[in-house]
């Protein structure tokens, strides 16, 4: 009998994607194989979010394409795993009748066990958040091995409470992990040849090993493993956005110039309704200081239109300050009430849908003319871009990135390899890419 094999599916945000990495890995160090085909899978996990409707109605519509899987082969085990495991908890085996295992994200070093209760066809479920958990000692196996950049995660769980928001309820009390394992990590893959190290929390910037030992250390600890690292990190909160911090990105060649700095709302009324801990003022000041402190950085923002109680007028401020900032790059999202946060007890989601889904398209096509003049406005410079791959659409093409993190696609040099770095001048582009040709 060969090896037992498992399948795993990721949902949601880069943090979800670097947990899968570490829960195939405690599923290899027990004896698993990991395949990228459900069908030939003893075990399929789907690792979900929760943080809109939509994605959690796509995590069960997988599961509907998944779960005739079963008819073929008697034991297989669907297990559901992630955010949204924690926020249904063992309500789900009620919701879902096929499924067969249910673990939270703090429950990964226990699959082996549920799955084994599984096999007995006895209910699987750990949902139990830490207060410790970092999983430091156990290195993630990578899945999508290119080998180029990868995600290190260093502190988990939130505790901001945005009104709107489930992770603090997904993942729990906020807690770093020890530098010295991040470390040892990032030098562990910069020695296999990746050459992009991005920092991963849902708070980077309020990572805290000890009072002496805080982000902006850690930031010029794994900067300082090679010049020919890469160092990005995210999701940075405004609150948190020091000046220290943006001297040490400025100061720092390796730390990439690129921030991402959600806004959420341009209106200071909704943003207090959404206990972001700031104001529009506060929000433009820090923007204003990084273009300063850090000429030619990029920033990019997340933005929900269509909250409780919001006015015209208050939309009106979000695309004002939109246009103030001049984001290279956002995410838009239309507001999603969530089952027992905040804002879902207090406030009622009064905004007609018709309504956000009209604010949200003129979010959505104003932000495309400020990528699109972002982009216009890098024609003719020359950046240094970290070759990452072949392009799908055209073999005799590169892609990459620049340090502000935008791709440029250029031909293919000889003497040139994935993880090389380039000086590419750009010489044309869309509201996405930038196309460019070597200096
Ligand atoms: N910790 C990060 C990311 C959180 S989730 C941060 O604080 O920015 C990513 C984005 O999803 C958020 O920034 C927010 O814009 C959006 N989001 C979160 N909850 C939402 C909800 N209930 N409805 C719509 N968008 C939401
Ligand atoms: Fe959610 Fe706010 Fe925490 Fe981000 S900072 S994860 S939006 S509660
Ligand atoms: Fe979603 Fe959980 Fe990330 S809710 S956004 S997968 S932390």
């Amino acid at each position: 009998m060969g090896k037992k094999k498992f399948y795993i599916e990721t949902h949601g945000c880069q943090m979800n994607f670097s947990d899968s990495e570490i829960a195939s890995s405690v599923m290899i160090k027990n004896n698993f194989e990991i395949t990228d085909n459900p069908r030939h899978a003893d075990v399929i996990l789907i690792n979900t979010c929760s943080v809109r409707d939509n994605a959690e109605q796509r995590a069960r519509n997988r599961l509907k394409n998944l779960t005739p899987l079963k008819k073929k082969k008697k034991d297989l085990i669907i297990g559901i795993i992630g955010c949204m495991a924690e926020r249904i908890k063992e309500q789900l085996f009620e919701e879902e009748k096929k499924i067969d295992l249910i673990a939270g994200p703090d429950a990964y070093r226990n699959l082996p066990r549920l799955i084994e209760t599984a096999a007995k066809k006895s209910k699987a479920i750990n949902v139990k958040l830490s207060r410790e958990e970092t999983y430091d000692d156990i290195t993630p196996f990578k899945i999508e091995n290119k080998g180029i950049s990868a995600f290190i995660s260093i502190m988990r769980g939130c505790e901001n409470f945005c009104s709107y928001c489930v992770v603090p309820f997904t993942r729990g009390k906020e807690r770093s992990r020890n530098p010295e394992t991040i470390i040892k990590e990032a030098k562990n893959l910069f020695s296999k040849g990746y050459r992009e190290i991005i920092l991963l929390g849902q708070n980077v910037n309020s990572y805290k090993w000890n009072s002496g030992f805080g982000f902006v250390n850690l930031l010029e600890s794994v900067a300082g493993i090679s010049p020919l690292l890469r160092v990005r990190f995210t999701t940075s909160h405004p609150k948190d956005l020091s000046d220290e911090l943006l001297y040490v990105i400025s100061k720092n060649e390796n730390i990439c110039m690129h921030i991402h700095l959600p806004m959420q709302s341009g209106s200071t009324r909704i943003l207090n309704l959404m206990n972001r801990k700031y104001s529009r003022e506060w929000y433009m000041n820090r923007i204003e200081a990084i273009k300063k402190i850090i000429p030619g950085c990029s920033v990019t923002t997340d933005i929900i239109s269509g909250f409780c109680t919001e006015t015209e007028e208050d939309h009106k401020s979000t695309l004002s300050l939109i246009e103030e900032a001049g984001f290279d790059y956002a995410y838009m999202f239309k507001y999603s009430e969530r089952p027992d946060t905040p804002a879902s007890t207090k406030y009622k989601d009064d905004v007609p849908e018709e309504v956000k889904l009209k604010r949200l398209q003129e979010v959505i096509s104003l932000q495309r003319k400020l990528s699109h003049k972002s982009n216009i406005n890098d024609l003719n410079k020359t950046f240094e871009v970290l070759i990452e791959g072949e392009s799908k659409k055209n073999k005799n093409n590169f892609y990459g990135r620049n340090s502000q993190n935008k791709v440029i696609i250029f031909s293919k040099q000889k003497n040139y390899r994935i993880g090389d770095y380039i000086n590419i001048k750009v010489t044309g582009c869309t509201s996405a890419t930038l196309i460019g040709e070597v200096e």
